[in-house]
């Protein structure tokens, strides 16, 4: 089984767990090659929910093909779940997020939610977050500054840059981010609050506050189903 196969075992996994929420709600949904599994899992049970709330424009744009109705986060009060995969996830719950760009709305949306139900295969499992590159999207003008001060932390920090260009990759919100690679991150709560109080960072793609409340991961042998 491939990791593709995988991606969509868990997909249609994460759209069983959802189909189970009462009918009727908004529903929150991620970004990434696992997500859009979940999506397309999802698309011809679509009417199950009154809209969905999105983390990126790539999703929204697979959203609107499929027909689902995509709301503006503020018409929404509170979303029941938001359904996302993850780069990298602890025995805690937290994860390390934003290998797509999409971190700041993606954790808008989470804290919109009852429930963070996190979607991946296996090899996003890891005894200690770090070895995936924490991604730190940041006012651009404020590029020298938060990579002084991010490397205090002990990583090794570089500009994202867009594919096929010696540019910066802009996200949604026309920022810029920073991948800080080398980090042992034994305690990502405070690590979380710490990268937020720098002047210049508008989200970290640590996920302490906004962890997951259940997680489905998949391997060879299933869907395994683990709560927080
Ligand atoms: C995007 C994300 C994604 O959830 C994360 O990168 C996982 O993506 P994939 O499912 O493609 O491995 O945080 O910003």
């Amino acid at each position: 089984m491939n990791q593709d196969q995988l991606k969509q075992m868990v997909g249609e996994a994460a759209r069983d767990e959802v189909l189970k929420l009462a009918p009727g709600q908004v529903l929150g949904i991620g970004t990434g090659s696992t997500a859009n599994c979940f999506i397309d899992a999802l698309a011809p049970h679509k009417d199950h929910f009154s809209g969905t709330v999105s983390s990126s424009n790539f999703t929204t744009e697979r959203l609107l093909k499929h027909g689902f109705k995509v709301l503006n986060p503020n018409d929404v009060a509170g979303l029941p779940a938001y359904v996302d995969g993850a780069d990298e996830i602890d025995p805690a719950g937290h994860m390390i997020k934003g290998g797509g760009g999409a971190l700041t709305r993606e954790k808008i949306i989470a804290s919109m939610a009852n429930q963070f139900i996190c979607i991946c295969d296996s090899s996003k499992q890891v005894p200690v977050l770090g070895h995936f590159a924490l991604p730190v999207e940041i006012i651009p003008l404020a590029q020298g500054v938060v990579t002084r001060e991010l490397e205090k932390f002990g990583g090794r920090v570089s500009l994202r840059l867009a594919k096929a260009a010696q540019e910066p990759f802009v996200t949604d919100n026309g920022a810029w981010i920073l991948d800080v690679a080398g980090l042992k991150i034994s305690d990502p709560k405070s690590m979380e609050s710490q990268i937020n109080q720098i002047a210049g960072v508008i989200t970290v793609g640590l996920f302490a506050k906004e962890k997951a409340n259940i997680l489905l991961v998949s391997n060879v042998a299933g869907v395994e189903r683990v709560i927080f």
